[in-house]
């Protein structure tokens, strides 16, 4: 910024990078008017964009982030008060000031109500004009700050973290934003059993413009289908025997919140034709009831089966299953994903050092190692579970081999957990010549010792006996 401008006006245009430079969106058909407001606003510092019909002025809008919009109140095709209603429909707060020649007071207080910042008369001066621009300006900062601020304090710290480094991770977050942003009525969250799918569904709630409103989880296996029912949707007294009051189902008790429906695929058909329609309609009635309710609630549900397995059955409605797949959410089991096994170990290792106030700071790097090349059928669930159990063994300060299952062991034997996914290839094997050979390579190696040959294969010595006679074994 050493050589200034001699021009005063110009000083703000050449130390001020056009993105930071506030953006005025002037629609407004008469060209004078455009133009020597565009020129005399840009002399002023701002950049300017401009519309000479209402349609091209929402198609920027539709585009850009724009500060402040100067409109028309006449324009050849739509009137300035629809623009002016369109915008606040699709730009809630943004700040727009009408210009008007037609003073009457009902086009004003009409403009005022549709969501105008203020409205200047025709003809104007820009000094006054420019006066209203800064101010509106002023308030779109101030706007901007509020809102910033309010989705901080909603993001609460209940939003759980997911940890990962892998782009499957990295996926989940980018469209669990795009899910909030669009303020989208259900999503779907598939993956195996421990993958993560509670701790996503409630990162959907808690960074969502809902996260202040009620989270609430039901699991569909926990009920048998008519207390799940009026557990969902309520009932009226006497509606069943046991309904000795009336009582509002878990939608009417999330109302302006979520609903985390857990287990999806277990839920009863007739219950998913109800669903369904609360789903297109917004709107139920208790079990009994006849008055029709209705609720402001998002619908998260979760499942580790194949709900395509389930619909070719007949046991899952397509229909239900098109409304509620529309965003899906696909958590990829941990062994498709080894690059986040050791962060999430480490997430373990403190949260359960600080829980058993254990100093304990890492784990061995053979033994990371170990864990990375586990296959974790029960995914960080399982992860979850060894590392508790490693650090309730653990003499400290790290996790070491001595710590976890001799199964994870990097030094122990490494049988395979599941021998027959060793043995058994695409290509299939012969049972009975596999047995036999088994038969003889443990009295093999326990020199013909029938007792020690019988403990190898975890049997009893008439078993083996039974076996040797069996295939004409002799030891
Ligand atoms: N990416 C992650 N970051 C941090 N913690 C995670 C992550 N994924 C899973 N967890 C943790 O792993 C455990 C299991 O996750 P969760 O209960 O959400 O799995 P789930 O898919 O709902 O399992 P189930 O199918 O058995 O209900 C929880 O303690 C959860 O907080
Ligand atoms: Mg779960």
């Amino acid at each position: 910024m050493s050589d200034i401008p001699q021009d005063d006006s110009a000083v703000d245009v050449e130390v001020r990078p056009i993105t930071q430079a506030d953006s005025i969106l002037v629609i407004e058909d008469e060209d004078l008017i455009r133009f020597s407001l565009k020129s005399r606003l840009e002399q002023e510092g701002y950049k300017v964009l401009e519309a000479a019909t209402g349609e091209a002025g929402l198609q920027i809008l539709s585009e850009r982030f724009i500060d402040l919009v100067l409109l028309d109140y006449k324009l050849p095709d739509l009137d300035g008060l629809r623009v002016l209603e369109r915008i606040s429909g699709t730009c809630p707060g943004q700040v727009v000031i009408m210009m008007t020649a037609y003073s009457s007071i009902e086009g004003v207080v009409e403009a005022m109500k549709a969501g105008a910042y203020t409205y200047v008369k025709k003809p104007f001066d820009f000094s006054e004009m420019l006066e209203h621009v800064k101010r509106g300006l002023e308030t779109t900062r101030l706007r901007r700050e509020v809102e910033r601020l309010r989705r901080e304090a909603m993001v609460s710290d209940k939003a759980p973290a997911m940890i990962g480094k892998s782009p499957a991770i990295a996926q989940i977050d980018a469209l669990i934003a795009k899910i909030n942003q669009a303020g989208a009525s259900t999503a779907l969250i598939l993956g195996e059993s421990g993958t993560g799918k509670n701790l996503v569904a409630k990162r959907i709630h808690y960074s969502s413009a809902r996260a202040r409103g009620p989270f609430m989880t039901i699991t569909c296996t926990d009920f048998s289908e008519n207390l799940l029912e009026s557990e969902l949707f309520g009932h009226q007294k006497g509606s069943f025997t046991g309904a000795t009051g009336t009582k509002a189902g878990l939608f009417e008790l999330a109302d302006g919140g979520t609903i985390f429906l857990d287990e999806i695929g277990d839920m009863p058909l007739s219950l998913q034709a109800k669903l369904l329609r609360f789903l297109e309609e917004k709107t139920f009635r208790r079990v009994g009831g006849t008055k029709e309710i209705h609720v402001d609630v998002r619908l998260i549900a979760a499942t580790n089966q194949s709900l395509e397995e389930k619909m070719k059955e007949g046991s899952f409605r397509e229909d239900l299953y098109y409304r509620l797949a529309v965003i899906p959410i696909e958590i990829p089991p941990l062994r498709d994903r080894p690059e986040d096994v050791i962060d999430l170990a480490h997430l373990f290792v403190v949260a359960f050092a600080k829980e058993f106030r254990k100093k304990v700071d890492g784990i061995e790097p053979e033994m990371e190692a170990a864990l990375q090349a586990h296959d974790w059928p029960g995914n960080v669930r399982e992860l979850r579970n060894v590392i508790e159990r490693a650090m309730i063994l653990t003499e400290g300060p790290r996790l070491g081999p001595d710590d976890f299952p001799r199964f994870l062991s990097p030094r122990g034997p490494q049988p395979s957990r599941n021998e027959a996914e060793l043995v058994l290839g695409p290509q299939g094997l012969d049972f009975e010549a596999f047995e036999k050979s088994l038969i003889e390579r443990a009295l093999e190696l326990s020199n013909g010792n029938q007792s020690a040959a019988a403990r190898l294969l975890h049997m009893s010595r008439d078993q083996i006996r039974y076996r040797m006679e069996k295939f004409d074994i002799h030891a």
